[in-house]
């Protein structure tokens, strides 16, 4: 099984926090749109014929594409991939291009599962992110998208903005449970580079939040969550039975997945391959045939941290024999060495030569990670 990717890297407006390969210049969109499919066309190899059976639009905002624009892409996919019976397919989708004249436009498309970027429940926090839309507006999606029927959605909130106080947190999860969406991803924020949050830290504009507080957050996330018997099945994944995201686990577990559009990656099992980050050059270069993307020959050893840093993140945890098995006997003894100090201070747990990571250990997962790559 596999998956494919497509990175719609337009956006209306810029938000502080981010650094994802976006532009707020639509000048090159149709363009663009055009690349995506000679891309689709020119990689019909790369998953050797594997079955697809999750297809995600992100970016950017793959909510700024019409009907007509989406069913293009998806009439390429379907000619050229073999695509499973069932198959998840997800959209971002900002909430106020979800208007009832969109959602039923989208209806028309093989799109069934939405990913909503609300953010926050509070105005001030959106002003300060500088999103595009209100609490209300995106309130007010939610209902039309539930309304039109779309039953397989999700919600992106951050925590941990400068000034947020666990009262408001705890306030941003409840209104988001009240909505009855099976699916919430919680990020805290992290200060990227290229970004206003980041200058305006780096000039005292704005502060951090304090560790304490931060962690506090953290904790009344898996709280908040388990009252409400959400399972979290990756650090900042958390969803009812049956309602995982198959597109994200699936990065997670080493299947093999096709990246296409300016900045997608790809993998397949023994290299990585990166596309250039610049929309013109991506559209001249595909046109001219020339080189577009890195490809980056995975080592046994790159297969080994590549494999801990997704996995021990996850409720699966990172098992023993599919180490010795992927990467050799070598890694497996390291691992084993490694992991003993943590098994001993309760960070790590271990069963049926599985490693999960404690609800303890949870806290320092970063920290936790490192210590088990192999430098
Ligand atoms: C590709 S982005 C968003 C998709 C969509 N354009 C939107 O804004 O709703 C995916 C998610 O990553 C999260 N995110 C992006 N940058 C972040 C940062 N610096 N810190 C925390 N979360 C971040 C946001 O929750 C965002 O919705
Ligand atoms: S968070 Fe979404 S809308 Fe905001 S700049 Fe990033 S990709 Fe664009």
């Amino acid at each position: 099984m596999s998956g494919i990717y497509i990175h719609i890297p337009f956006c209306a407006k810029k938000c502080y926090y981010c650094d994802f390969f976006m532009s707020v210049s639509l000048q090159y969109k149709e363009e663009y749109l055009q690349t995506l499919k000679k891309e689709l066309e020119l990689r019909k190899n790369y998953l050797q014929n594997k079955p697809v059976e999750t297809i995600y639009l992100g970016g950017g905002t793959p909510s700024l594409l019409t009907e007509k624009e989406i069913n293009e892409i998806f009439e390429k996919i379907y000619k050229t991939y073999k695509i499973t019976e069932k198959p998840e397919i997800t959209t971002e989708a900002n909430p106020d291009d979800l208007s009832n004249s969109y959602l039923k436009a989208l209806k028309c498309t093989p799109i069934n599962r939405l990913s909503i970027g609300i953010q926050s429940f509070f105005d001030d926090d959106l002003q300060i992110m500088n999103r595009r839309h209100t609490a209300e507006q995106s309130i007010s999606a939610i209902k039309k998208v539930q309304d039109l029927g779309f039953s397989n959605i999700s919600g992106d909130l951050i925590y941990g903005l400068p000034g947020m106080s666990s009262e408001k947190w705890r306030k941003n999860l409840n209104y988001f449970f009240e909505l009855k969406i099976p699916h919430l991803s919680a990020y805290h924020l992290t200060y990227e580079p290229n970004t206003v949050f980041l200058k305006k830290l780096n000039s005292g504009k704005i502060k951090e939040i304090p560790e304490e507080e931060s962690l506090n957050q953290f904790k009344i996330l898996q709280k908040e969550a388990k009252k409400k018997n959400f399972i979290q099945y990756e650090t900042s994944n958390f969803g009812e039975k049956g309602f995982f995201s198959k597109h994200n686990t699936s990065y997670w577990q080493q299947k093999h997945y096709l990246g296409i559009g300016a900045s997608a990656h790809s993998y397949n099992g023994n290299s990585r391959q990166f596309n250039i980050k610049n929309i013109k050059e991506y559209i001249k270069r595909i046109r001219e045939n020339s080189n577009y993307f890195e490809k980056e020959i995975l080592s046994a050893k790159d297969k080994y941290n590549d494999y801990i840093i997704t996995q021990l993140r996850t409720m699966w945890g990172v098992d023993i024999n599919f180490v010795k098995k992927n990467t050799g006997e070598k890694f497996a003894e390291f691992l084993i060495n490694k992991a003993q100090k943590h098994l001993k201070n309760g960070n790590l747990t271990e069963k049926q030569n599985v490693l999960y990571i404690t609800e303890k250990g949870k806290f320092i997962e970063d920290f936790i990670i490192e210590d088990l790559f192999y430098l």
